[in-house]
């Protein structure tokens, strides 16, 4: 039997090649080998000030995306068609201390993030408590595997220990302690200000989107900032993300030619950049030809998912009445 992979991404902001490269094409990968489910997890977006007028366009919109990635469908759920994730959460959180939540590293960075870039400085308890959803998410299939980032090794670790814990509590070897599948990924910087993540949150020159016009592609390859003016002995962080993106978007080949240049000091910025745009292109292209047909097939798409995720949803009907039978909750029709 195949081992179970599952993995969830929040419906906010684009599918750029930040995303792209580090997850949904490393997603697309695993399909073969192992059973997979891929959540596009909406009661997470909630946890941050949002518009709940751009919330299921935004799902939709990034199911069409991961579809023309590559994800097959009958993987895909979307999270509040299965509310038994937020059921199984309350429960877990019976379970989760308070110090351990404390802990968590991205809470920090988060709500430092809502209350500089916002226009609010309201901070919800589910931000601070979202951990547990995401391990109901995951404990709620058996999941054996996880691919995830490194900024979600400490949330990854608070799963394993609340599965460990429920397992000691009801004296049996119930739930999966889920692994972390790390990957090798490459970090894609922003291409206008290096030295950041490139996110879509930083504004429009510092992303740059899958499904964008080959044009726009090669504009913003053209822009990349390069030089910070600083000399030094090092490869720079612009010129270096350059080099990750040739590499990750199948330029092997000339990724090594222009290895070559730059060691041999002879490195050219512009045919560099025209080597980049054209392998991103390439990648690209199939990809956002793929994105507009499936635009003029929405409603059979849609139709699709909602089925999938019914589908799916009976895992975690079965999951949860057994756990609420373990935990001792009353659990029969009246
Ligand atoms: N917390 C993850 C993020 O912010 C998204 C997520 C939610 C997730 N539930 C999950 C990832 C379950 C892996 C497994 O990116």
């Amino acid at each position: 039997m195949k081992k179970k992979v599952l993995s969830c991404i929040q419906p906010t902001g684009k599918l750029h090649l930040g995303r792209y490269f580090g997850a949904v094409k490393n997603w697309a990968n695993l399909q073969d080998s192992y059973e997979c489910l891929y959540g596009i997890v909406n009661y997470h977006a909630m946890t941050m000030p949002y518009d709940e007028k751009k919330l299921v366009p935004a799902t939709w919109k990034l199911t069409f995306d991961l579809i023309a990635c590559g994800i097959k469908p009958e993987c895909i759920f979307i999270q509040s068609l299965i509310p038994e994730h937020a059921e199984l959460f309350w429960i877990l959180n019976t379970m989760t201390s308070y110090g351990e939540l404390s802990r968590m590293t991205q809470f920090k960075d988060k709500s430092l993030k809502v209350q500089t870039e916002s226009k609010t400085d309201f901070i919800s308890s589910a931000l601070y408590t979202y951990p547990v959803l995401q391990a109901a998410d995951i404990l709620i299939y058996q999941a054996d595997y996880v691919p995830v980032g490194k900024d979600q090794e400490q949330h990854l670790e608070l799963s394993r220990n609340i599965a460990q814990r429920f397992n000691h509590t009801i004296g049996k070897e119930y739930f999966t302690a889920p692994e972390a599948l790390f990957t090798e990924v490459p970090k894609v910087m922003s291409t206008a200000d290096p030295s950041r993540k490139m996110s879509a949150s930083l504004g429009e020159k510092h992303h740059i989107d899958v499904f964008a016009e080959p044009n726009r592609i090669r504009k913003q390859i053209r822009a990349a900032v390069t030089d910070t003016g600083v000399s030094s002995d090092q490869m720079s962080e612009g010129v270096s993300n350059l080099f990750s993106l040739l590499k990750a978007s199948g330029g092997e080949e000339p990724y090594n030619e222009m290895m070559t240049t730059y060691q041999n000091g002879s490195l050219q910025y512009g045919k560099l950049k025209e080597l980049v745009s054209d392998a991103l292109v390439n990648m690209t292209d199939p990809l956002r030809e793929r994105r507009q047909e499936l635009e003029k097939d929405k409603k059979r798409i849609k139709a699709i998912i909602k089925e999938s995720s019914a589908t799916i949803r009976s895992k975690a009907q079965e999951t949860l009445k057994e756990v609420k039978e373990l935990v001792g909750l009353l659990n029969v029709k009246f």
